[in-house]
């Protein structure tokens, strides 16, 4: 169905590129895998632009030739959106890393793709200013990647996920067409939302060359609790009721026992003693511009947590402190990944439903025999489900297990959720997209899809 490269191709881009057109095996391996499982697809090319004029003329290249082209950032995606499964070309963001504006007056920011999330917060940060959504790979993955994914984090419980902050992109389209997608405002009312169209795509409607996001002014003041549960669904159980109290942390984490174990096993890090007895932990953070607000708030969540049976609350004393509790936080997922082969599923459902969903997940492993561990953003009722592999059948992992995920999410639907909180679907989640969506919905996506890419040459293969 495709063209497969040939040197005649790879001569076009090698004059277009010079140098930063790779056809050698290594760095072609290079390129073949995410943070997605251990999933390989090796490209037959990587191509690094550094503008979008050359993005362009890549584009419409491979529009005119029928070349498959996937898009990647920093690859550090866990549902496979990045892996180019039918060759072709991999197009990266990393060379398109400039912040190109930071626009004070107007509290926005104009960068390229391949700025590294946690590199843009810190340069707005230093005129005052906040970029909310933090991935827990923030300090390697690329804001290109997020936009892609419409990536959450942490924050997204007080601050919304990415989709929330994006005002306006540039894109290029399938044939090498380059628009802007709306405007840099943040009221539009004008015709349908393209921006937010494109966020969350996966890279399979444009590539995005340059983001126009909101920022607001950066909280001078955080606090940050660490309050172990002897029951995991409790501790879930307590999430409501913070919210009930009227509080909206700015995190609100959960972590089963072993999410944090393993944690502190893989960083090396022991200085928070967790016991035997903590089946599980939340990790809480408020943020403001005024101390003794905070102080209310975390007074008003410890009147809530007083209600459940927990053991000593941990609150941070130092900047230090709050960096290794969100460290350990943060490593959870490479924690899981060095500790077996697993797959994680990204399940959310209503924040309410979070004890169910806890539950649920508990009585589906019971039935066919598997461990979980689970941890996430429960403010957001968005749980990872870790399944570790361990001494698991390859027969057991690759068929029975797929029924045991389609047992969890017709349950995660029935509660009024959905199969993707922040991963996206991509590659690895596509086969249950029939259980999130009608044939008519399904409809409409594929409808979409063949307006902006009638040819499917880009990140063919992924969401549906
Ligand atoms: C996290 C990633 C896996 O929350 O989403 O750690
Ligand atoms: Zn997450």
């Amino acid at each position: 169905m495709y063209h497969t490269i040939t040197s005649a191709d790879l001569n076009f881009f090698e004059s277009l590129l010079s140098d930063r057109c790779k056809s050698d095996l290594a760095t072609r391996e290079a390129y073949n895998h995410d943070h997605t499982e251990d999933l390989h697809f090796t490209p037959s090319v990587v191509l690094l632009p550094q503008n979008t004029q050359e993005v362009s003329e890549i584009m419409a290249y491979c529009h005119a030739h029928n070349i498959p082209v996937t898009p990647a950032g920093a690859r550090t995606g866990l549902s496979g959106g990045c892996l180019p499964i039918h060759g072709g070309v991999l197009l990266s963001s990393e060379k398109l890393n400039r912040i190109i504006e930071i626009d004070e007056k107007n509290a926005q920011v104009t960068t390229e793709p391949g700025v590294i999330t946690e590199e843009l917060q810190n340069a707005v940060k230093a005129k005052g200013l906040f970029y909310p959504p933090d991935p827990a790979s923030k300090g390697s993955c690329f804001i290109g990647g997020n936009i892609a994914e419409n990536s959450g984090g942490p924050k997204a419980v007080k601050y919304g996920v990415t989709k929330d902050w994006v005002l306006n992109l540039e894109v290029v389209l399938a044939d090498g067409t380059i628009m802007w997608t709306g405007a840099n405002v943040v009221k539009n009312a004008t015709g349908y939302n393209l921006t937010q169209l494109v966020v969350g795509s996966e890279g399979t409607l444009a590539f995005v060359t340059k983001i126009v996001l909101k920022l607001i002014a950066h909280p001078t003041q955080t606090l940050l609790m660490l309050v172990p549960f002897y029951d995991a669904v409790q501790a879930c159980e307590a999430v409501t009721s913070i919210f009930n109290a009227g509080i909206t942390p700015s995190g609100l984490e959960f972590m089963e026992h072993n999410a944090l174990r393993w944690s502190q096993t893989f960083s090396g890090d022991f200085s928070i003693e967790v016991k035997d007895t903590h089946a599980a932990h939340l990790l809480i953070e408020v943020d403001g511009f005024d101390a003794e607000q905070l102080m209310k708030e975390c007074e008003a969540i410890m009147a809530v947590l007083e209600t459940y049976p927990t053991d000593e609350i941990l609150f941070a004393e130092s900047e230090a402190q709050k960096n290794t509790l969100w460290s350990l936080r943060r490593k959870v997922g490479e924690a899981v990944k060095a500790q077996s082969v697993y797959k994680e599923e990204d399940t959310v459902v209503p924040r309410y439903a979070l004890p169910r969903l806890l539950a649920t997940v508990k009585a589906i492993g019971q039935k066919y025999g598997f461990e979980s561990v689970c941890y996430g953003h429960a403010g957001d009722g968005n749980l990872h489900v870790n399944i570790i592999k361990g001494n698991l059948s390859d027969t057991f992992w690759n068929e029975e297990l797929t029924v045991a995920i389609r047992e969890l999410f017709t349950q995660v639907i029935e509660m009024g959720g959905t199969i993707s909180g922040e991963h996206g679907i991509g590659l690895v989640q596509k086969p249950y997209m029939d259980l999130a969506f009608s044939e008519t919905g399904l409809g409409l996506m594929r409808g979409i899809k063949q307006v902006f890419d009638p040819k499917g040459i880009l990140n063919p293969g992924k969401i549906f």
